[in-house]
């Protein structure tokens, strides 16, 4: 009985950790955002919501605008755009640049 009990428990944590496994590239998938047309990107076309496309991604760069060491000015006037040949054209190689675009990604330009 409590060796049934034990191969129970066993079977129950085997098919929970298949689970978690499966479920895993999903949830990373999650994180990579969603599709997002340029007509959405040119929707938040302001400072209280100012999203960028940049080199096929789309970013909501809101809280970025008064952190930005080169100006708000500069980022403002990328909202609801395609930023990117302002992008590269300034800082385009640059590591600090590119991994701060990282952290408000929020999803993949729309073909
Ligand atoms: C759109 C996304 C942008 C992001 C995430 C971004 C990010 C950054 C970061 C992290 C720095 C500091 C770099 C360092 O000290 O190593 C910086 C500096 C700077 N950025 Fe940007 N930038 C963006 C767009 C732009 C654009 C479009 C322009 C110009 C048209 C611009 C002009 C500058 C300038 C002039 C500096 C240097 C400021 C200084 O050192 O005094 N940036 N940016």
């Amino acid at each position: 009985m409590r060796r049934r009990l034990a191969t129970t428990t066993l079977t129950g944590l085997a098919a929970v950790l298949l689970l978690a496994a499966c479920a895993a590239p999903e949830a990373a998938e999650e994180a990579d955002g969603r599709d997002i047309a340029l007509s959405e990107v040119e929707q938040n076309a302001s400072a209280e919501s100012c999203w960028v496309a940049i080199d096929g991604d789309v970013y909501d760069l809101t809280e970025w605008i008064p952190q930005h060491p080169g100006g708000a000015d500069r980022i403002e006037a990328l909202c609801g755009t395609d930023g990117t040949a302002q992008f590269e054209g300034q800082h385009g190689g640059q590591g600090g640049p590119e991994s701060q675009l990282e952290e408000f990604r929020i999803g993949e330009l729309a073909d």
